[in-house]
C-alpha cells in the first residue's frame, strides 16, 4: 500500500501494453475470460449499464473497449450508442470485424487512441466507462481529469478495477504488477480520492473482491485443464509455464487479501 501513497509505479510504455494485447497474452485473456475481457462476464456489465442508468438516449464511451464486447452488448440490449477508445491497433481492428459481423456498427464504433489523450472534444458523451482495465494506466488522475472534459455536465463515470486491497512487500508489489503489465494499482479509497478532487460526486464505492477470489480460481482451474494443452501447441510450453506461475501468484495474493476488484460509479459535478 505504500507505493501508492509515495507514487511508486513501475515503467510501461503504451508499446509494451500494445505488444501484450497484440500477442499471445491477449489471445490468452480471452480464451479465460471470453470476449468481454474482464471479470464476470456479461453479468457484470448488466451490472454496470443499471447502475449507470444506461438507455436508448445515453452516448457512452468505454475506455480501454479491447475486442468491444461489452460495447456490442451494451447497444444490443440498451440500445445506446457507444464508442470504443482503445490504443492496441489489432483490438480495435478486430473489434471493428466483429462489429460489422454483428450487424451494428450503425450503433457502435472503435477509434485508436491514449486514454490519457482522448480524441474527443470537450463534453461529448453521457456516459465514460471501463472495465478491469484501467489498471494499465499511468497516470490515473489524468485519465481522471480527460474522462471529466469528454462527459458533459452531469454525466456518469461507471467503472470496475483491479485494485490493491492490502499491504505488501516491494518485491511482491512488482512481481504481481509485472506480469500483467500493470504500471500500479490504485486502491478503492484512492478511487475515490481522485475522482472528489475532479469534480466528481461519488454515487456508489463498492468492493468486489469475495467475488474477485472466486473467480481467480476459476480461472486457474480452467488454465490447468480444459486449457493446458490448447497453450501448450498454440503458444509453447514456455509461455504456459510463465502463464501458470504468474497467475498463481496472483491467485495467493487474492486469497490473502492483497489484490481485489472494485467498482465505482459517480456523477460529473455542474
Ligand atoms: C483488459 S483489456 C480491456 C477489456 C475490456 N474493457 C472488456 O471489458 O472487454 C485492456 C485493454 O486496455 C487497452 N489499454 C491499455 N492502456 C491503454 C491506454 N493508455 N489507452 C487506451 N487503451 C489502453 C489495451 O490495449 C487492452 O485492449
Amino acid at each position: 500500500m505504500n507505493e501508492i501513497i509515495k507514487g511508486k509505479h513501475l515503467d510501461f510504455t503504451i508499446a509494451e501494453v500494445n505488444e501484450v494485447y497484440a500477442g499471445a497474452v491477449g489471445q490468452l485473456w480471452e480464451m479465460l475470460m471470453g470476449e468481454e475481457i474482464h471479470v464476470g462476464g456479461v453479468r457484470e456489465t448488466d451490472i454496470l449499464a443499471e447502475k449507470a442508468g444506461l438507455n436508448r438516449n445515453t452516448t457512452v464511451l468505454d475506455v480501454c473497449s479491447a475486442l468491444g464486447g461489452p460495447a456490442r452488448h451494451l447497444a444490443q440490449t440498451y440500445g445506446c450508442r457507444v464508442t470504443g477508445l482503445d490504443a492496441t491497433v489489432k483490438m480495435v481492428d478486430e473489434a471493428v470485424r466483429r462489429t460489422e459481423l454483428e450487424g451494428l456498427s450503425d450503433l457502435v464504433s472503435f477509434r485508436i487512441g491514449n486514454a490519457l489523450d482522448m480524441p474527443f472534444h470537450a463534453g461529448t458523451f453521457d456516459v465514460v466507462w471501463g472495465q478491469d482495465a484501467w489498471c494499465y494506466i499511468t497516470d490515473k488522475e489524468k485519465l481522471v481529469r480527460e474522462a471529466r472534459r469528454v462527459l458533459r455536465s452531469g454525466g456518469m463515470i461507471a467503472f470496475t478495477d483491479w485494485i490493491q486491497t492490502g499491504n505488501m512487500n516491494d518485491k511482491e508489489w512488482e512481481d504481481l504488477n509485472t506480469f500483467m503489465a500493470f504500471p500500479y494499482m490504485e486502491t478503492l479509497d484512492g478511487y475515490e480520492k481522485l475522482l472528489s478532487e475532479n469534480g466528481f460526486i461519488i454515487g456508489e464505492k463498492e468492493d468486489l473482491s469475495n467475488d474477485f477470489v472466486h473467480h481467480c480460481h476459476l480461472y486457474q482451474d480452467k488454465l490447468r485443464n480444459e486449457l493446458k494443452d490448447v497453450v501448450i501447441s498454440g503458444f509453447g510450453k514456455e509461455l504456459y509455464k510463465a502463464a501458470d506461475e504468474g497467475l498463481d501468484k496472483w491467485v495467493r495474493a487474492v486469497d490473502d487479501g492483497k489484490v481485489g476488484r472494485g467498482r465505482i460509479i459517480g456523477k460529473k459535478e455542474r
